[in-house]
């Protein structure tokens, strides 16, 4: 418990002094760096209802806003094509993607046009949107789709305000089985240590996800910024408490890989916290899959070696910018060679394997002699199972002290994010702040749904 105490502060503070904008910088990207894979990250941050949990940079959709924002991503694609880049694969994040099926569409189209090195095209979405006839010509653009779906226990949606919305985990689930062979790879994303989850409510969510025919499932640890933290606490009347999360993750990984005979899914890990039904299956977490990302879009993070480039989190600043004929980079870190290769270990490790041979090519040394700090550490607190001139890989501790490591570094992303948004022009601010009421509004009322059914 000390050795995950300590990671957890050292590395919340690391990441948040990190993560902190050091203010405007050039507005542009360097171009890529000869023999480097870059990984297209593009943003589309609207969404109908916004959850008190999530800190990404999302607003309430209106269709103008809409309108005007797919113009201005499309232009900014284009700019990032003219640098020069040519990415292999791309991921579509939000927000909520399939918001607006003509624009989603026609930007997918246009992004193949100018980079025709795209082999897999990744888009989130949110359950509502899971209906064959909307997504019948995007099932031929995207080989992987993932939805939000978060809980299947109805009392945890009603708390979060998804279930008004985004419906009933019965509905979830039917969706689910209607669209999910529509895709090479079909995604749940789910969220485990939500005040007062127990073990009991994960293995049954598991239980449930098991019918729904997808083949993939991942299962994100609740990352709270302070400021969401307030919300959920009155959203759902309990503190965030991160002392039972590492029971709540055994439960979850040893249900997730359990052979079916016995209870479990019988799914492989395929990172830390990402499960899939067939073991060959494409890694899609694209921070494991790719080092270097450039992204399009309001409030997205480019990681371009040591460098990190945030793009203007204002939706009105965004699009003016690019009007303007400039690219949207609002700020640049520079994370220094050291926190770079950090990067890379963490990185490694949460894909379960770190290759110490490419480590050994690209830095001169084994990564036991090249970072004895970070490897002694984790190696002291019995992290590693295979540790040697290969490979270093994960035991069941191991995974857990990754995961806190991954949940600290969000966090910190997610505190900046959250401060960026007290600096939004009033009109975008007041957005959220009448978005909370309504939040809070809702899981006042799901409490005396609960009241008035006892
Ligand atoms: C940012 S959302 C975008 C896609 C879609 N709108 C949705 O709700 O799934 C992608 C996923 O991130 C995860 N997520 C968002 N906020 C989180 C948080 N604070 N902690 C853990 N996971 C979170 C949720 O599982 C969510 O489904
Ligand atoms: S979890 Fe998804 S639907 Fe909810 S606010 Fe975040 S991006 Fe929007």
């Amino acid at each position: 418990m000390l050795s995950e105490r300590l990671l957890s502060k050292t590395v919340g503070i690391g990441a948040r002094q990190l993560f902190r904008s050091k203010g405007e910088c050039a507005r542009t990207l360097p171009a890529p760096e000869a023999g480097h894979e870059y990984l297209l990250y593009v943003h589309i941050p609207f969404c109908d209802v916004l959850c008190p949990y999530c800190s990404f940079t999302r607003f309430p959709f209106r269709e103008e806003a809409a309108r005007r924002y797919f113009e201005a991503l499309r232009r900014e694609l284009k700019m990032i094509h003219d640098l020069g880049y040519q990415p292999p694969s791309a991921y579509i994040g939000g927000g909520t993607p399939t918001i607006m099926m003509d624009e989603l569409e026609r930007t997918i189209d246009y992004m193949r046009e100018l980079f025709p090195t795209i082999k897999e095209v990744s888009s989130e979405t949110n359950p509502p949107h899971l209906d064959r006839e909307r997504l019948k010509r995007l099932s031929h653009m995207v080989q992987r789709f993932s939805v939000g779906v978060q809980s299947f226990d109805n009392t945890l949606l009603k708390r979060m305000d998804r279930y008004n919305k985004y419906g009933s985990a019965e509905e979830i689930v039917e969706r689910i089985q209607s669209v999910h062979d529509m895709f090479d790879t079909f995604n749940v994303d789910m969220i485990f240590n939500f005040p007062g989850q127990t073990p009991e409510m994960v293995s049954r969510d598991i239980d449930v996800f098991r019918t729904t025919g997808a083949n993939q499932i991942t299962y994100y640890p609740l990352m709270a910024s302070p400021g969401s933290e307030k919300l959920m606490q009155t959203c759902f009347h309990g503190q965030v408490d991160y002392n039972l999360e590492k029971d709540l993750y055994n439960t979850l990984f040893d249900k997730m890989t359990a052979p079916v005979e016995k209870g479990g899914a019988g799914f492989y890990a395929t990172d830390v916290y990402t499960f899939a039904k067939d073991r060959d299956a494409m890694i899609d977490e694209y921070v494991v899959d790719y080092g270097e990302y450039v992204a399009a879009g309001c409030g997205g993070y480019s990681f371009l070696g040591d460098d990190i480039y945030t793009n203007d989190s204002s939706l009105d600043g965004y699009c003016r910018r690019i009007e303007e004929g400039t690219m949207s980079v609002a700020s640049h870190i520079s994370m220094g060679h050291a926190n770079g290769k950090r990067y890379r270990m963490g990185r490694e490790l949460f894909g379960l394997r770190l290759d110490n041979r490419a480590w050994r090519r690209d830095f001169g040394k084994y990564i036991q002699y090249d970072m004895p700090v970070e490897y002694g550490y984790l190696a002291a607190n019995g992290a590693f199972d295979k540790n040697n001139a290969d490979e270093l890989t994960l035991t069941r501790k191991g995974r857990y002290l990754v995961l806190v490591m991954m949940r600290q570094i969000f966090i910190g992303m997610n505190t900046e994010r959250d401060r960026l948004r007290t600096l939004l022009p009033e009109c975008e601010r007041k957005m959220f702040a009448d978005s909370a009421a309504k939040q809070i509004a809702a899981a006042k009322a799901a409490d005396e749904a609960a009241g008035a059914d006892q």
